[in-house]
């Protein structure tokens, strides 16, 4: 589905924001405001925002969510974990998309993929309440051949494939895991459901997964939101642009 505000935008960037909300909840009050790095976001040519409402609450609260839903005229991925709450949450809010992910309290982020193939008969419902609320579920698995069945079993428009273990491998094991990612993007694609990726993803590494032609989209939060320390948002979101229009 194309941007409503970049549709020349072949592969969209979504601006995770969460953690402008980690650094506000260290002191407990409400600066920064995630909802004014959303709109900066926006301005810089975001094609949407992303934002993930832990559980544990550790970012994204549940009031920065209505907030978003309030201001933004750019679409809204929610990440959530697939439980009742999230759901009913999502439900009230209806957000563009609702990205399903794995979640473990002890964990400092997503750490793995959804095992969607393990969880068919959890996750079947649930995709079936938000799809039918006209919610673009989205699952975030890894590139793998089983991961995708489950979501064509499943009825997912979307899936995401986690970048994160590319991210952190280097020399031929790096190549190996994008070789890999670049062929589950194209079964994917084949197969109806729309491609997306996400996780760790920087300047360094962003250029060969942007290359990947049949990707849609990145989400990317924690290296635009540090660099934008140095940088500004704005030039940060800018450069990453620029470098996805580059790598096409
Ligand atoms: N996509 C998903 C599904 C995620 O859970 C995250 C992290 O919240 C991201 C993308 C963005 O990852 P990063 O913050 O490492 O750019």
């Amino acid at each position: 589905m194309a941007s409503p505000h970049h549709p020349e935008h072949q592969l969209r960037l979504g601006v995770n924001i969460d953690h402008v909300a980690t650094i506000r909840n260290a002191r407990g009050g409400d600066h920064p405001d995630p909802v004014k790095a959303a709109l900066m976001a926006q301005a810089a040519g975001a094609d949407g925002i992303t934002a993930h409402l832990r559980e544990d609450r550790r970012h994204i609260r549940d009031e920065d969510i209505a907030r978003l839903m309030a201001s933004l005229d750019l679409p809204l991925n929610l990440e959530m974990a697939a439980t009742e709450e999230m759901v009913d949450i999502a439900l009230r809010h209806r957000p563009h998309a609702a990205c399903i992910v794995p979640e473990r309290r002890a964990e400092r982020t997503t750490e793995g993929g959804l095992d969607a193939a393990g969880q068919l008969a959890q996750l079947g419902p649930l995709i079936e309440r938000l799809g039918a609320a006209g919610i673009r579920v989205s699952l975030f698995i890894e590139p793998a051949p089983a991961q995708i069945e489950a979501a064509m079993r499943l009825g997912a428009p979307v899936v995401e494939f986690h970048t994160g273990r590319y991210a952190h491998l280097e020399g031929i094991e790096r190549a190996t895991e994008l070789q890999r990612i670049t062929e589950m993007v194209a079964l994917a694609a084949r197969n109806g459901i729309e491609p997306h990726a996400g996780h760790g993803l920087t300047y360094d590494n962003v250029t060969a997964i942007a290359a990947i032609p049949q990707l849609r989209e990145l989400n990317i939060g924690h290296f635009l939101i540090g660099e934008a320390l140095f940088d500004g948002l704005t030039d940060a979101i800018q450069r990453m642009r620029l470098m996805m229009d580059v790598a096409r």
